[in-house]
């Protein structure tokens, strides 16, 4: 009686504990077989919309590039009759133009022959985060008389430039700048490839850089803003074409703070590309905001009429010659071929639906060495709100401007497209790396981030970041 109590008890434990596994059994197979039918998530179906947008790696050509840079003092003639003395990069503001093609390695060997230290930021390239020259977040900043290696392949075709990232505010308006031009196969197809590089100078009656940088009146305003505009140094920048000559006009706004509304009147232009990436629908260049930091590619084709074609700034109420184009000689036949775009940038139309995952809002305070601290999330930099980007998916981020200045937010490593603005869908066609905040304006970004580190999220406005205004986000 007892023996059986216990077998019959052994019995039904047993029977309990096969039923319990089957159960488990059946619910995994469930979700096993569940799972394939299951539509994957938003955010899986904006990275799938992505993924084509651009390349993860670059296939290596197999050249090397090597160069010297040297950051060093110097003087230029910008206003006729005066030498006005800088520092520059090789001995002239620009700095060089570097130009590769696309699956090359660049090593460039740079010394620092600056009373100050400095470092070298590469805008815009997607570089291994080493190499992206921040101090204190990607490396040590070069000593006067010291020398660092920046030695990469930059993963993408298009406009790009350097400058530094110590003081910015005050040593790229020393005229420490210079472009890099990473190219592809359309850059041969246009009868011609410039690069204008605008900048914007504050200068003493004597034509010398006005000594004091960071003041209180450029901080609580719009950041430096000069008394001179140079195309490619010079003040009054002219290229002579043909008629009929195709060119590509790559236009880089290297200011502490000048915004240009850019404008191309009784010209067929045609804008292909922003912050180095090709659009996906080509557009009318007149009227885009050229913020610091920001480049544009334009296609022109130049008209049979002979005479001087004007590029015009109107972002103030007196308009600015930026530069001019003088088509003379005897006509050419004009290349035909159609634009170079990106058919891959996603529309991300159903990025409404998925949670923002960081917002940054923007704003000014009282304090700090300067008197006044632009911070982000109320932290001004070194101090700030870490954030961590997860690699290869899609992510979303917000700025919100509280105040009533601009404010060109820049990140580092990633290109993002901006998704919103004022709380409404807006589809620019295109990635960006910076993108303009006007007074109390907010906008969504989203991106995809294909290189991991620790990138430098900040306004482009120099003396904005040296108050403060700069962040870091952790790509993971
Ligand atoms: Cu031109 Cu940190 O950037
Ligand atoms: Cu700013």
């Amino acid at each position: 009686m007892h023996k059986l109590f216990i077998k019959s008890n052994i019995l039904i434990i047993l029977i309990g504990v096969i039923a319990l596994l089957s159960l488990f059994a059946i619910i995994t197979y469930q979700k096993t077989t569940e799972h394939p039918s299951v539509s994957p998530s938003t955010k899986e179906k904006l990275r799938e919309e992505f993924s084509k947008a651009y390349t993860k790696d670059v296939t290596p050509s197999g050249n090397v590039i090597e160069l010297e840079l040297t950051a060093s003092e110097g003087e230029v003639d910008i206003v006729d009759g005066y030498k006005t003395k800088v520092w520059n990069y090789n001995g002239s503001v620009p700095g060089p133009s570097i130009q590769i093609k696309l699956g090359d390695r660049v090593k460039i060997k740079f010394r620092n022959e600056l009373p100050q230290e400095t470092t070298v930021h590469w805008h815009g390239v997607r570089v291994p985060n080493a190499m992206d020259g921040v101090p204190g977040v990607t490396q040590d900043p070069v000593q006067p008389g010291g020398s660092f290696t920046y030695d990469f392949i930059p993963k993408d075709a298009g406009t790009f430039w350097f400058h530094p990232h110590v003081r910015s505010s005050e040593q790229v308006e020393r005229g420490l700048f210079g472009t890099l031009i990473v190219e592809d196969e359309y850059s041969d197809k246009y009868n011609q490839d410039i690069v204008w590089v605008v900048d914007d100078w504050l200068l003493d009656e004597n034509a010398q850089v006005y000594s004091k940088f960071n003041t209180i009146r450029d901080l609580m305003h719009d950041g430096r803003w000069g008394n001179l505009i140079t195309v490619n140094g010079k003040s009054q920048e002219t290229i002579t074409a043909r008629p009929g000559e195709r060119i590509r006009l790559r236009l880089v706004n290297t200011s502490n703070g000048r915004v240009y509304l850019l404008n191309f009147p009784k010209l067929s232009a045609t804008a292909i590309a922003v912050d180095g990436m090709y659009v996906k629908k080509t557009f009318d260049p007149n009227g885009f905001y050229l913020a610091p930091g920001n480049r544009l590619d334009v296609d022109i084709t130049l008209p049979q009429d002979k005479g001087e074609y004007e590029v015009t700034d109107i972002f103030t109420k007196k308009a600015n010659v930026l530069g001019k184009i003088r088509v003379e000689g005897d006509p050419v036949e004009t290349p035909n071929f159609s634009y170079p775009t990106n058919p891959n940038v996603p529309d991300w139309s159903e990025a409404t639906q998925v949670a923002t995952d960081k917002t940054y809002t923007l704003d000014a305070r009282r304090g700090g060495k300067y008197g006044i601290e632009w911070t982000i999330n109320g932290k001004a930099f070194p101090d700030y709100d870490p954030v961590t980007l997860t690699y290869n998916q899609f992510n979303k981020i917000k700025f919100v401007n509280r105040s009533s200045r601009l404010h060109p937010m820049h990140l580092h490593g990633q290109f993002f497209k901006v998704l919103t603005k004022n709380g409404a869908p807006y589809d620019e066609g295109f990635f960006r790396d910076t993108v303009l905040l006007g007074p109390k304006e907010s906008v969504e970004l989203g991106l995809v981030p294909l290189d991991k580190g620790d990138w430098v999220n900040h306004c482009h406005i120099l003396e904005h970041a040296e108050a403060g205004m700069m962040t870091v986000v952790q790509v993971k």
